[in-house]
């Protein structure tokens, strides 16, 4: 029978990659995906991205230039969007020749991106510092995608007990209904301490740095080296640590990316981003993200695009805003603690010294006890300059209470006051500095 293609399939063929074989001898052996080619060549574990060198352009100016052919545009300063589903080919034999090329940007159907996902992809590897990216339709989804993509029914995954959320949800729910089992390790447990939790299946060793709503800092290099000797791969969700966390300096094999946040900056988009820093990784990475039909929007991804050009100028204003703004609160006797990787008080300070070059515009602060939920909710209600909603990275700022949202399963984490989340914009700093202290005064008032 002949094998029919159905509507909209690409006809996808996987170019060969002899070092699938040969990467994680244990975890990995015997993992193959339909289109396994024989296995047996030599490994190719070098082909990763070759360093900068020391000549090369700044990251500002590489930013600039990342992504961006202006011979694709016509002259045009900025790509078109380019939106699609059916790509014609001049021929039967050149469809056949594109379909082997899944690995590469080149477009088939639209599924498997077009230039603009294509120029996305590159200034996000650029930013990371890694090989290849893969874009998908949300921050959560850069997640779950290769996390379904490297894992199989009887696997296990150690993820750190600050992790966002959703990815807590997506572990507990899907990948247990597959079969894969998740255990939470505290985000400051060191790898030594680890190595007694590394089983056998023991297949991805998940890390979130900083730790969603307390911010905590991992120590990345060690725990990458754990999981390497394991034979495991380190996954990190960089979302915050964004262009100052170089990820594959620092032992990372998989980075995950937001673009919803900074990337995008305007709270108008939801895109993700993974990225890897070897052929074999790509490998797993595009072929799970093929196999499950991931795709992201190309006006968003023009978007992030457009928001990358500007990216670092925000980072730095918003970085140095909200330190500012963190400083000051630290001095308040409202205040109890401040949870931001540059206060020393930080659980990891010491490894975000060491590993990080800033920080963006996103941290905690944990009030006095003696002041309640209810004491919260009246602050940040009064606030005029603080948006109140999900999310950030944006040119806003922003304010959540976290107390009640933060999901813990080592008891890590907790603190005796209520805490909140602030996320600081583009905004003057004393407009907001003068919108806290009467927001402060409402949270005294009750
Ligand atoms: C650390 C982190 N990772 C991933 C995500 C998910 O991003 P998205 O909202 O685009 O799904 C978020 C969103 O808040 C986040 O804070």
């Amino acid at each position: 029978m002949r094998e029919s293609c159905a509507m909209g399939d690409p006809g996808i063929i996987a170019q060969p990659n002899p070092a699938r074989y040969c990467f994680a001898p244990r975890a990995m052996t015997g993992m193959k995906h339909e289109q396994d080619p024989t296995p047996g060549a030599t490994p190719e574990r070098t082909m990763t991205k070759p360093a900068t060198p020391p000549n090369a352009p700044q990251p500002e100016t590489r930013l600039v230039h990342a992504g961006r052919k202006p011979t694709h545009a016509h002259g045009f300063v900025n790509p078109p969007v380019m939106r699609g589903s059916t790509v014609l080919h001049p021929s039967i034999a050149a469809k056949a020749e594109i379909g082997r090329k899944a690995l590469e940007p080149v477009e088939n159907y639209g599924l498997m991106g077009t230039q603009t996902h294509f120029a996305l992809e590159a200034a996000i590897a650029e930013i990371e510092g890694g090989l290849r990216t893969q874009v998908t339709g949300s921050g959560l989804s850069a997640i779950t995608v290769p996390l379904l993509a490297y894992l199989r029914a009887g696997d296990h995954i150690l993820v750190p007990d600050s992790v966002y959320g959703p990815t807590r949800t997506f572990c507990g729910g899907l990948l247990r209904r597959y079969g894969i089992e998740t255990s939470y390790y505290g985000p400051m447990t060191t790898a030594e301490a680890l190595r007694p939790h590394l089983r056998p299946n023991t297949r991805v060793l998940f890390t979130e740095s900083p730790g969603s709503h307390t911010f905590e800092v991992q120590d990345i290099p060690a725990l990458a080296a754990l999981a390497h000797e394991h034979g495991a791969k380190l996954f990190l969700d960089n979302t915050w640590g964004i262009h100052h966390f170089q990820p594959f300096l620092h032992g990372v094999d998989v980075s995950i990316q937001a673009l919803t946040k900074y990337p995008g900056g305007h709270s108008d988009i939801i895109l993700g981003a993974v990225t890897v820093n070897t052929a074999e990784d790509w490998h797993w990475l595009r072929m799970g993200s093929l196999e499950l039909g991931n795709y992201a929007s190309p006006d968003d991804c023009w978007l992030a695009l457009r928001g990358i050009r500007t990216l670092l100028v925000r980072l730095k204003a918003q970085e140095q805003a909200a330190l500012r703004i963190a400083t000051w609160l630290h001095t308040r006797p409202e205040v109890a603690r401040i949870l931001h990787p540059a206060f020393p008080s930080c659980p990891g300070h010491a490894f975000f010294k060491r590993d990080f070059t800033g920080a963006c515009g996103l941290f905690g602060v944990v009030y006095q006890p003696q002041y309640s939920a209810a004491d919260v909710v009246r602050m940040i209600d009064g606030l005029k300059l603080f948006g109140i909603g999900a999310s950030w990275g944006g040119y806003e700022s922003l304010v959540l209470p976290t107390t009640g949202t933060i999901r813990r399963t080592e008891g890590t984490g907790v603190f005796e006051g209520e805490m909140a989340r602030f996320h600081i914009g583009l905004e003057n700093v004393d407009d907001l500095i003068e919108d806290l202290d009467q927001g402060l005064a409402l949270l005294r008032g009750g």
